[in-house]
């Protein structure tokens, strides 16, 4: 048995399935990773611009990138791995997402339980006077500013910030008690995020790893490494399944 299958097999065995996806699973929707070659890190210097006390020090220089991800971003539109990933959940072998990206490409996707772990970009905060506004409503304005005359910061978390308190205690208990995880297009380097697979690890679940690399968690406690892209690669698992549940009698 191909190892495709075997990971389908996982998911139709599985009662709770969780996914922690990360910027490699909307690289082919055109949003550039961090860390890969030419990723946004190898252009912009992360402690210059992606750190709350950057923002809060040069709020118009950290929004030069941010204008940049949200043209980028505001362009992109859902791939075969976000679409899979939303028709595992519907066909009943996929119960949660936890993305720690900000592009609401997954929700476009299908899939309706999303957990954002670093928030997302479509609301807007004032760090000044605790007003919120939707992005679309300040998309004319650059910088976004409030009406206290402030600059606007999106609801993203940046590094030395607290993930959000919903989505931390959300996954960690999810984590816990999950008997698969499939982490997609994630290198596994920024905690808490990070401690997820190992906590699911942990909890006896089987770690199903799609990236186009190897990365730490591959040699550690990845179970089934599928390497390739992460598109092709779900669209594989997502037709395994289907051939496999037309074959029985369909779980729904
Ligand atoms: N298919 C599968 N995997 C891919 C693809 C692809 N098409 N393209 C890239 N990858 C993999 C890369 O090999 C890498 O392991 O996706 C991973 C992306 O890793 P990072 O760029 O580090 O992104 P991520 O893991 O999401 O970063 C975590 O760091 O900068 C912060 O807040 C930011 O949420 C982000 C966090």
């Amino acid at each position: 048995m191909d190892l495709v299958e075997r990971a389908a097999d996982l998911l139709m065995a599985s009662r709770l399935t969780i996914a922690l996806t990360g910027a490699g699973i909307s690289v082919e929707s055109g949003i550039p990773d961090f860390r890969s070659a030419g990723g946004l890190w190898t252009k912009y210097d992360p402690s210059e611009y992606a750190t709350i006390e950057a923002f809060v020090s040069n709020p118009e220089k950290v929004w030069e990138m941010l204008r940049e991800m949200g043209e980028v971003v505001g362009n992109a539109i859902p791939n075969r791995a976000h679409i899979g990933l939303g028709e595992l959940e519907r066909l009943g072998y996929l119960h949660f997402v936890i993305t720690q990206n900000i592009d609401n490409l997954h929700q476009a996707g299908g899939s309706r339980n999303v957990i954002e772990y670093h928030g997302n970009a479509s609301t807007l905060s004032c760090l000044s006077c605790g007003r919120h506004y939707r992005s679309s409503d300040k998309a004319s304005q650059y910088p976004p500013r409030c009406e206290c005359g402030n600059i606007l910061k999106p609801d993203v978390i940046f590094f030395g910030e607290a993930i959000p308190s919903e989505a931390l205690s959300r996954s960690y208990e999810l984590a816990q008690t999950a008997q698969a995880v499939f982490v997609v297009g994630t290198s596994a380097t920024v905690s808490p995020a990070n401690t997820i697979p190992s906590t699911a690890k942990r909890g006896g679940a089987t770690i199903i790893e799609i990236n186009k690399e190897r990365t730490h968690l591959t040699d550690t406690i990845t179970d089934i490494f599928l390497q390739g892209s992460a598109g092709t690669i779900v669209d594989e698992i997502l037709n395994a399944v289907k051939r496999e549940s037309a074959g029985s009698n369909v779980r729904l």
